[in-house]
C-alpha cells in the first residue's frame, strides 16, 4: 500500500470500466440529439480523468481546458479566479465540463455559470467523484463515476498539498497527513 493510503476507494481497474461506460453513454447521448460536447477540463485534477474518458468518447470532440481558484470566504456567484482561461470561444458550443470531484458544488455552479454568460449554448457535467453529502449550493453533474463518502481522498487527478495526483487510483489519505 502506498504510505500516504489509509484504504483504497477506486481501483485502476473499476475506473477504466467506468470510464469505458460513461464514454459510451455520453457518445450515445449526444448522438441522439446531433451535438458534439466540447470538452473543457479544469486543471489540474481533472487531467488522469480526461485522458481515460475521451478515449472511449466516440465522436470529434475538441479539448480546452480552464484553472481557476476560488476566493475564500465568498459564496456570491461570478466569485472566482481565473488563473488560465480558455483558448477558444464556448459561443455557441455544447460544453461538457470535466471535473475531478463534486465537494461543496461551489466550483461547478461558478463555472457552468460563467460559460452560459460567454455564451455556451448548453453546458454539461461530468464528474470521476461525487460527495453529495458535502453539497453546500445546489448542483447536480450529469453523469457521475463514483459517488464517495465524506472522506478527503488522493489519487487519479486528486491532491493533498500538489502531490500524489500521479496514483493511479483513488484512495483515503491518512490522517496523520491533515491532523
Ligand atoms: P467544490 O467547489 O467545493 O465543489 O470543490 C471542488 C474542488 O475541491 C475539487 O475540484 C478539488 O480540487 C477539491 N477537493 C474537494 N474534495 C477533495 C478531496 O477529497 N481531495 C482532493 N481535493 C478535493
Ligand atoms: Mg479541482
Amino acid at each position: 500500500m502506498h504510505h500516504a493510503v489509509e484504504k483504497i476507494l477506486v481501483s485502476q481497474e473499476d475506473i477504466v470500466r467506468r470510464c469505458k461506460e460513461l464514454g459510451k453513454q455520453i457518445s450515445e447521448d449526444y448522438r441522439k440529439c446531433g451535438e458534439t460536447p466540447y470538452l473543457v477540463a479544469l486543471l489540474k485534477g481533472s487531467i488522469p480523468f480526461l485522458a481515460e474518458l475521451s478515449k472511449h468518447i466516440d465522436l470529434d470532440v475538441c479539448l480546452d481546458f480552464m484553472d481557476v481558484s476560488s476566493y475564500e470566504g465568498t459564496e456570491s456567484i461570478g466569485d472566482i479566479k481565473i488563473n488560465k482561461d480558455l483558448d477558444g470561444s464556448v459561443k455557441g458550443l455544447s460544453i461538457l465540463l470535466v471535473e475531478d470531484i463534486i465537494d461543496t458544488g461551489r466550483t461547478l455552479k461558478e463555472v457552468t455559470t460563467l460559460l452560459r454568460n460567454k455564451g455556451a449554448k448548453d453546458v454539461k457535467v461530468v464528474s470521476l467523484l461525487d460527495k453529495p453529502t458535502r453539497r453546500v449550493v445546489e448542483i447536480e453533474a450529469d453523469y457521475v463515476g463514483f459517488e464517495i463518502p465524506n472522506e478527503f481522498v488522493i489519487g487519479f487527478g486528486l491532491d493533498f498539498d500538489q502531490k500524489f495526483r500521479n496514483l493511479p487510483f483513488v484512495g483515503i489519505l491518512k490522517r496523520e497527513f491533515y491532523e
